[in-house]
């Protein structure tokens, strides 16, 4: 299947770039891209937290119950993995869901596990979205679109009744910009990207970037067409909530990567002993 390429090419893309110490313990806070290469093995260990978080979070929210329920599914490589564990549930326990997608990898991930697909036009109301976050923080504000999904991702978040995150721990941070130093990912309309760099910059300080494409010459676009600015920022003194209300009030951002005050609970596969966090703002257990 060849979104599973996909992911396995995200999964690698992960290790050379998202590299983390062998031991993560959690308290560790060093940017994710400044931390030592990862040892081959790694690879195991992470998908083992993603899958772990994955479960956990499919367990806790999906009910097994005749009544339908609506699930918005996210995208990255972490969500693959809650799209399996949902397609056995259902399998075993005839769960009655619909999933709306929010990519095209989400799409193809929800028709490849036969999972039946709906979208907002149908169902405009979501019980439960899941999704993978890029970071995040104490308040439970997160950063997203490090696979340049954000637009459809907010939306879908927006949605729903619960909003839920997947992660492995490296994502699990104090503050935004402390684990994730790759910028946030901002869409924007084509024509619109120059000024908005400045804008930006001139707003906030910092640099955005255009994203540009790995394998293909110029710039990444989004599945609605667009471009992504990763906007690398320092020494804030605004809220995000300003940050992110200020942004999107710019002619031609379409939306931020930045989800705020917008995920009820996150869960956290450990990178050590496969065990699982979750937590809510500001408080944490073991799920
Ligand atoms: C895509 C996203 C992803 O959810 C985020 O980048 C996490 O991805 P992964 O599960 O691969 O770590 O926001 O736009």
């Amino acid at each position: 299947m060849w979104w599973r390429s996909v992911v396995n090419l995200h999964r690698s893309k992960n290790l050379l770039a998202l590299t983390v110490a062998a031991a993560d313990s959690g308290s560790s806070r060093s940017p994710i891209s400044q931390q030592p290469a990862a040892p081959m093995g790694l690879e195991d260990t992470v998908q083992k937290a993603k899958r772990a978080a994955a479960i956990s979070a499919v367990d806790n929210h999906i009910r097994c119950c005749t009544e339908q329920q609506v699930l918005g599914i996210g995208s990255g490589s972490t969500i693959v993995f809650a799209v399996d564990r949902l397609a056995e549930r259902v399998k075993n326990e005839k769960l009655n869901v619909v999933c709306i997608p929010t990519s095209f990898q989400a799409e193809q991930a929800i028709v490849s596990a036969g999972l039946p697909l709906s979208k907002l036009d149908i169902h405009p109301e979501i019980d439960v979205a899941l999704d993978g976050a890029d970071e995040v923080d104490q308040d439970m504000n997160c950063i997203k679109g490090g696979g340049g999904c954000l637009t459809q991702e907010k939306i879908i978040a927006s949605c729903a009744r619960e909003f839920i995150i997947i992660a492995d721990s490296r994502k699990d941070s104090t503050k935004l910009g402390e684990r994730w130093d790759r910028g946030i990912p901002i869409e924007v309309i084509p024509m619109a990207y120059r000024p908005l760099q400045m804008k930006i910059e001139q707003s906030f300080g910092g640099k955005a970037a255009l994203r540009m494409a790995a394998r293909k010459a110029g710039p990444v676009v989004t599945d609605n067409g667009n471009f992504i600015l990763d906007w690398k920022f320092d020494n804030l003194t605004e809220s995000w909530k300003e940050v992110n209300t200020t942004i999107n009030m710019m002619p031609g951002v379409v939306e931020t990567g930045l989800f705020i005050n917008m995920a009820q609970k996150a869960y956290f596969g450990s990178m050590t002993d496969g065990q699982v966090t979750s937590r809510g703002p500001r408080n944490m257990k073991k799920s």
